[in-house]
């Protein structure tokens, strides 16, 4: 292996293991939340398996996704709080991951509705606890 190549793997290992602290830590700050960690557990195996293929393992949303691409169309935008997604009410979420949305397929016949629920609690589980307490007070 060249030198560079262990550097990459370094690196590699050390943003994987600050991701996965992030993600602990984001745990730690639901007691006052919605959902439940069953709900959070639940909804990363579905997003793994259905969501992150456009979304990002992390919710981080395609490259440049602010932008249409070459097709005009709209890439699949952050879910984990740093896009505009908690602009949005539980049930209008819920709405569109159940119907689809643009190149977005709907999912209300691959899962139920409470799995669909678990997917969201995931990704809010994204979610700072400024973007979570803005959702609250915008959607009661
Ligand atoms: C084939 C790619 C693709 C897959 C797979 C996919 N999405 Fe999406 N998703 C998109 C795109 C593209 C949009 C934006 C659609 C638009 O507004 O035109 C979107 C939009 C959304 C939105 C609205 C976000 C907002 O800020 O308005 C939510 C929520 C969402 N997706 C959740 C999910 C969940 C949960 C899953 C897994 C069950 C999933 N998506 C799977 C492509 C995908």
């Amino acid at each position: 292996m060249s030198r560079t190549q262990s550097l990459l793997l370094i690196a590699g290992s050390l943003l994987v293991a600050a991701l996965s602290s992030y993600t602990y830590l984001a745990k730690q700050n639901s007691p006052d939340r919605w959902y439940s960690q069953a709900q959070v557990d639940q909804g990363a195996t579905l997003y793994l398996d259905y969501c992150a293929a456009c979304h990002g393992n992390q919710g981080q949303g395609a490259e440049n996704w602010t932008q249409l691409d070459a097709s005009g169309k709209r890439p699949a935008p952050p879910l984990n709080g740093s896009g505009h997604t908690w602009h949005h009410s539980l049930a209008n979420l819920t709405h569109t991951i159940a119907q689809g949305r643009g190149t977005m397929p709907a999912w209300k016949d691959t899962m139920t509705e409470a799995q669909i629920i678990a997917t969201v609690a995931w990704t809010q589980s994204h979610w700072s606890k400024a973007i979570y307490d803005a959702w609250s007070k915008a959607n009661p």
